[in-house]
């Protein structure tokens, strides 16, 4: 269907360009930046893990991002209407609808209880629950919080309520005017962290490990991770930036605005690094602890810190705040499939899909505690699963639905027009955007596919 013949029904829209960067990069920024950054960087040995990591989100991050743009925007529709409109009523390219459909409640469905960790922690943090406990007792915490029955999944209803609540308000009222309040205190709540840590003495260790690569510390594992990541960070391939593209202006440079959004992403990450990893020097911690850097090994810092009470307070509510503003675009996927697609009013949408999502959270919650013996399936628990499922199999197939939609499937011209504004504005670098969505990306999400599905 053409641009011109797209419903008249009329959709809400972004109020402006400052709204659309601070509601896509809401999306994008969150606990991938915050708590999964720092760990797969200390993990893989830091700097140079960095350049790989910033080369995956410019050579095929960004362009799937404008892909996923450029779909909704044309589209006009939800991820799957916007499929439907220009692709036709039965064409396979529909699955890329779908899939994404699948993929944005399931990634919510494992990121709420993430997201409900951190709300339990700033609870912690206030009641100053981690002082006088040793390394050993703050990692036992953690373990015995995460695998509890009735705590984490408290939590993880509250923000799930919290999420609803915001995308049951509307994309303008709610999700835009959320983003508007939240993304500037978390970027005040950052830069505070960074100045606390910079400030430590023995900081510089920890600066050194961000920014001088040591490439012999890179292995092969670690560019297929930097990939990887470069596209849950982005929020790439599960139908949460073709959602957001449709609510873009048709004036409005797409390009221009993914490039911005790759640029906060990235910069965030980094501030995330030089928050934690010089505190982690100064206090003689391994970098490359895993999953509980940000749970077990900062609230270990902060007890030693001067200040470290607020700060701590502080850090977790940062990850609270960034794992919101990223839920309520994982829910807004599937609320404007059914409030569109099926004809559902979009608040009875938001409850019961928010029902049905934190109904599959209980369940991963549940897998890592006293049932994990029963909640496995191909010998992962349902939690793992569900990390795994979307991370390393739905975003890359999401992904590359979108690279070669674009590059093979619409019209050469009507990529143009899209990305001029039908001509309005000049667009350098056309032809290499076309190209990369047409071969690089793709092949580059292959690699990545393959890989962790253990075929190469
Ligand atoms: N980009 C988010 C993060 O870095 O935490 C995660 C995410 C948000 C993934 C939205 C998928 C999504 F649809």
């Amino acid at each position: 269907m053409d641009l011109q013949n797209r419903p008249l029904k009329k959709r809400p829209l972004f109020s402006n360009r400052l709204s659309i960067i601070t509601v896509a990069a809401g999306s994008a920024i969150g606990l991938g930046n915050i708590w999964k950054f720092p760990y797969i960087t200390g993990k893989n040995g830091g700097a140079a893990f960095i350049i790989v990591y910033l080369c995956c989100i410019a050579l095929i991050g960004l362009p799937v991002l404008i892909s996923d743009f450029m779909i909704g925007r044309r589209g006009g529709k939800n991820v799957v209407g916007s499929f439907r409109a220009l692709a036709g009523d039965r064409s396979p390219w529909l699955f890329g609808g779908f899939i994404a459909l699948f993929g944005s409640a399931t990634v919510l469905s494992f990121y709420g209880v993430v997201a409900g960790w951190s709300l339990g922690y700033v609870v912690k943090a206030v009641s100053n629950g981690f002082a006088g406990k040793s390394p050993a007792e703050v990692g036992a915490m953690f373990n015995d919080f995460v695998t509890s029955p009735i705590a984490p999944i408290a939590y993880q209803l509250i923000f799930m309520s919290i999420t609803a609540g915001v995308v049951y308000a509307g994309v303008k009222k709610g999700i835009e005017a959320f983003s508007k309040v939240m993304m500037p205190i978390l970027i005040g709540i950052i830069v505070l962290l960074c100045i606390r840590s910079l400030t430590l003495p023995g900081a510089e260790g920890g600066i050194a490990f961000l920014f001088k690569p040591d490439f012999s510390k890179l292995s092969a594992a670690g560019v297929l991770d930097a990939l990887g990541h470069a596209f849950f960070t982005l929020s790439l391939g599960v139908g949460t930036m073709i959602t957001y593209g449709s609510y873009i202006d048709k004036d409005e440079n797409l390009a221009t605005t993914a490039l911005q959004i790759c640029i906060a992403d990235t910069v965030i990450a980094l501030l995330a690094g030089i928050a934690i990893f010089p505190a982690v020097f100064a206090f003689g911690v391994e970098p490359g602890q895993g999953p509980g850097l940000v749970f077990v090994t900062l609230p270990n810092i902060f007890v030693q810190m001067p200040g470290g009470y607020f700060f701590c307070i502080l850090f977790f509510l940062l990850l609270a705040v960034a794992a919101l503003t990223s839920s309520i675009s994982m829910l807004e996927v599937s609320v404007a499939y059914a409030s569109e697609d099926l004809g559902i009013s979009r608040k009875r949408a938001t409850l019961f899909l928010t029902a049905l999502i934190s109904g599959v959270g209980i369940i991963c919650s549940l897998s890592l505690g006293q049932y994990r013996e029963s909640l496995t399936l191909f010998g992962k628990n349902f939690f793992d699963l569900a990390d795994f499922a979307v991370s390393n199999v739905e975003m890359p197939i999401g992904g590359a639905i979108s690279v070669l939609f674009i590059g093979w499937v619409l019209k050469r011209q009507k990529s143009e027009e899209e990305l001029t504004c039908h001509g309005k504005i000049k667009v350098p670098l056309i032809a290499a955007f076309i190209f990369t969505a047409k071969y690089l990306a793709p092949v580059g999400i292959a690699i990545v596919f393959l890989h962790s599905l253990g075929v190469i």
